[in-house]
Formats: C-alpha cells, structure tokens, sequence
C-alpha cells in the first residue's frame, strides 16, 4: 500500500498547525482514509527562518519541486494571498493534483474559476478553513442542508475584530492594544486592515452566501463597514440600552435579489450571538425545512483553522482511495442579481452633537420625517457648554432615505457632529 503524499504550501500560523495536527494523528489514517498519509514537502519565502518542531529536510522554497513530484497526490495551500497561490493552485489543478485551501481572499474572487479548473481535471478542492476558521460550515451548506431553500444567514465571521470589541467590552481595552493581541495569538490577517475594515468578514460571507443561495456572490459585491469608527463612548450607551456591538456579516435572499453586507450591529445582550465572544465565530442558518440552525466555535488561530483544513485532506484522501474525487464542485447554478446598498432596510442609532436650544430636536425631527425615516427613540445623554448630545433610534429605514437625511444634518449649522452611526437588529 502507498503512503498519500501532501505539500504544504506556507509554514505560518496555519500551516504550523497543520504540520502538528499530521504529527498527532500519524497512526490514525489508515483507519481513517484506508492508507498512510505523510508530508512530502513544505513551500516557505525563507528556508533559513526558525521553525521550531518543523523537519527542515521538507522545507522548499521551489514550488516546482512540489509541481514536478508526481508522488504528491494533495496541495494545501495556507500561504495567503492572490498571488502567487492562484497560480500555483492552478498549475496543482492542472496536474491533476488535490487541492485544500485557508485562503478566503482567493476563493471570495476566484473561486468559480479555481472549481471550473478543478472539475476539468476530475479534482477536489476544498476550502471549509477559508470561513470560520475551525466552525463546519462550508461542508454543512453544500451537504447536510442541501435539501433546504436557505434565505438568510447571519453571524460573526472574524476571530480578530470579535476579540477587540470583546477586550473594549468586558475588559475596557483600548482598539490599539486589544489588536496587538489579537495578532499576536495569530488571530489576525498579515495586514490586519482586512480584519478592523470588514474585509475578512465581508470575503467570507460571499463565500457563504454563494454556497447558500446556489448564486455567485463575490466579494465586490459585499458592502463592507469595519469597527475602526467605534469609541468606548458607543460600547457604554449600547450597554445603557442592554445591547452589545458585534461585527456581523449578513446574507439574505429575498424576492428581490440577494443582499448581502459586513458592519457593526447594537444586538440585544439577551440574543444568542451577543454571548460569542474572544476569537469564537458563529453562523445563523435559515433554511425553509430546517428552519434555525447555529454553528459555533473558534473562528482563527493555529490549531483550531488546522482542524478544519485536517478535516478537509482527510475528506480528499478517502475521495482518493474510494476513486470518487471532484464528487462535490461548485453549486453555483443560478443567477439572482445582488441588490444595492441603497435599496437595504436597517434600524440605525445615531449619536449627534448639536446646539442646546429650544428648535433643535423639532428640526432634526422634521427632517428625519420629511426623507421618510421613522423614530423609535430619542435621548438626550449629555449637555455641555451649549451642546447637547442625542442618541436617535431610527425604525428600520431604506438606506438611501437614511443618507438622504444625513446629507441634509450634514448642511445644518445647529448640527455640530455626527460622532456615530451603528446599525440596530
Ligand atoms: P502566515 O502566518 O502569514 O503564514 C504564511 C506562510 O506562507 C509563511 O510560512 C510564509 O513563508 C509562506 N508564504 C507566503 N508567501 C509565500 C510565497 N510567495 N512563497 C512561499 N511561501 C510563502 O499566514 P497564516 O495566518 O498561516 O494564514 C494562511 C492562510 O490561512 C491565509 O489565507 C489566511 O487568510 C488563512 N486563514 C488564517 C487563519 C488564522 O487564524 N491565521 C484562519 C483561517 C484562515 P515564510 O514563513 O518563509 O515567511
Ligand atoms: N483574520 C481572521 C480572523 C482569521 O480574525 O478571523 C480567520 O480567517
């Protein structure tokens, strides 16, 4: 019997514990897949770095030494990054080798490409790391529910920004010094901008929501809000109100075309996602037969991301053995237009600074009134030499009568600031 042979492309975080979960689980495979796996080869920009419990006789800084080795039959990609991983991913494909991928960056925008690719060459690609880091997601959304029309999903997607606004919460951290931490427990992207701006959620949720809505949705598509803009000052008044902050990415498939965005969200403290907090992930499903479904775990880190992407070369391996490889390609096969920003409904709160005199809350009431967005709550929180501070709770609006109204607040003297908008659920 012959040893299935893997190359790890990249020996950062993931990729570190990935090698270790193979360590461990040694002895299991061949009851597991049938056969012994072992690693052939590892890729890395520099041979000469420390890599403490790696064997550096696998170390390469060739990718054609991986490409040339007919013994490898599976490529995980945990490098990072367009390019150069969508070449060498393709190039893998086209020799007919197995693909498990981390990478969300590349399967939000390629993905379709890399599946046409790998279904010419009868091969798997699997990339269940790429979302949610250890949470079974991808998997579940393309077999277990299968069976369902899924209208919505909901949830929160990136480990790094759910352990910052954790830290300001519970902790009363400052952004600057919870984001260090973040990256130091390799939560956070190489540049973590794609974390603190919405980008890595927004990425993952477009994963999700084609899968989900069996239509391609890409990361362009997504409207992405990140938690850069959020004070300590937002984090109290949501607790004065019983609600926590979280960065949600949200996916719905309505009657008229999927919507589809990342951003800041006040949630009641009572709703199940307001308790997921540090590096933990969740996912809310809504299909048409199983009606809620929850996922929840770690969503970023070494050895939980190495699980999903362990889960994934164990899943190849015994499409290998079993001569079914390429079972399960793309499920893309319509095509529902995604709605603009604009045409979205959200609740909103407001926080403004404006002039402390009689008038002032009339007008800011007419002109919410006149552009059709309707109140739910106003407080006055603070005044201070002449200003007063407002929070204003919207009923949820069309987003275009929003900024309508903004850009009228914006024109208006007796309106000093908008220090915050944050959607409500
Ligand atoms: P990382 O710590 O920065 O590691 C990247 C690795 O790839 C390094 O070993 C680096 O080599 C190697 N590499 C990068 N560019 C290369 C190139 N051009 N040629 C050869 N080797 C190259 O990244 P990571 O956090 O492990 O993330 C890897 C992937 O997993 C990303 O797609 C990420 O989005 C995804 N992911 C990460 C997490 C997480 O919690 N970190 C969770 C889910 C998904 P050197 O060591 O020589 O620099
Ligand atoms: N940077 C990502 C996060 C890693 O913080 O969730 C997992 O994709």
């Amino acid at each position: 019997m012959e040893n299935i042979k893997i190359a790890i492309l990249g020996a950062g975080t993931v990729g570190t514990g990935v090698y270790k979960l193979m360590e461990r689980q040694k002895g299991e495979m061949i009851h597991k897949i049938g056969s012994n796996m072992e690693i052939a080869k590892i890729l890395v920009r520099n041979k000469n770095k420390s890599r403490e419990g790696i064997n550096r006789e696998l170390l390469t800084d060739d990718f054609d030494e991986i490409l040339n080795d007919e013994s490898i039959s599976i490529v995980v990609e945990v490098m990072g990054g367009i390019e150069p991983a969508k070449t060498y991913i393709e190039k893998a494909l086209r020799k007919g080798k197995h693909i498990v991928t981390a990478n969300k960056d590349l399967m939000a925008s390629e993905g379709h490409r890399l599946m046409e690719i790998a279904k010419e060459n009868k091969c798997d690609i699997l990339f269940e790391a790429a979302v949610a880091g250890a949470i079974p997601i991808i998997r579940p959304l393309k077999q277990c529910l299968a069976g369902n029309y899924i209208t919505e999903i909901m949830g929160i997607v990136n480990g790094t920004t759910n352990f910052i606004l954790t830290k300001m919460t519970k902790d009363g951290m400052e952004f600057d010094e919870a984001l260090k931490m973040a990256q130091e427990l390799g939560y956070a992207e190489a540049d973590p901008t794609a974390d603190i701006e919405g980008y890595d959620a927004g990425r993952k949720i477009a994963i999700m929501a084609s899968i989900a809505f069996n239509s391609r949705v890409t990361f362009d598509d997504v409207y992405t809000e990140g938690i850069t803009k959020i004070t300590a000052k937002d984090i109290k008044y949501a607790k004065d109100m019983e609600c926590d902050i979280k960065l949600l990415g949200v996916a719905k498939n309505t009657d008229t075309g999927i919507e589809v965005k990342v951003h800041p969200m006040l949630i009641p403290s009572s709703h199940p996602l307001a308790s997921v907090n540090d590096s933990f992930n969740a996912v809310f499903v809504h299909g048409d037969a199983v009606d809620d479904a929850m996922f929840m775990g770690r969503g970023a880190g070494e050895l939980p991301t190495a699980s999903a992407v362990m889960g994934d070369i164990i899943d190849v391996a015994r499409n290998i053995e079993f001569k079914c490889s390429g079972r399960i390609g793309c499920t893309c096969y319509k095509n529902i237009p995604v709605k603009s920003i604009d045409d979205t409904e959200s609740k909103y709160f407001m926080r403004m600074q404006v002039d402390d005199r009689p008038g002032v809350l009339a007008s800011v009431a007419s002109v919410l009134g006149n552009t059709d967005v309707g109140i739910d709550r106003v407080i006055q929180k603070t005044k201070k030499e002449n200003t007063a501070e407002l929070v204003v709770i919207t009923d949820s609006v069309i987003e275009k009568n929003f900024k309508d109204a903004l850009a009228i607040f914006k024109g208006m003297a007796m309106i000093k600031e908008i220090s915050s908008i944050i959607r409500v659920y």
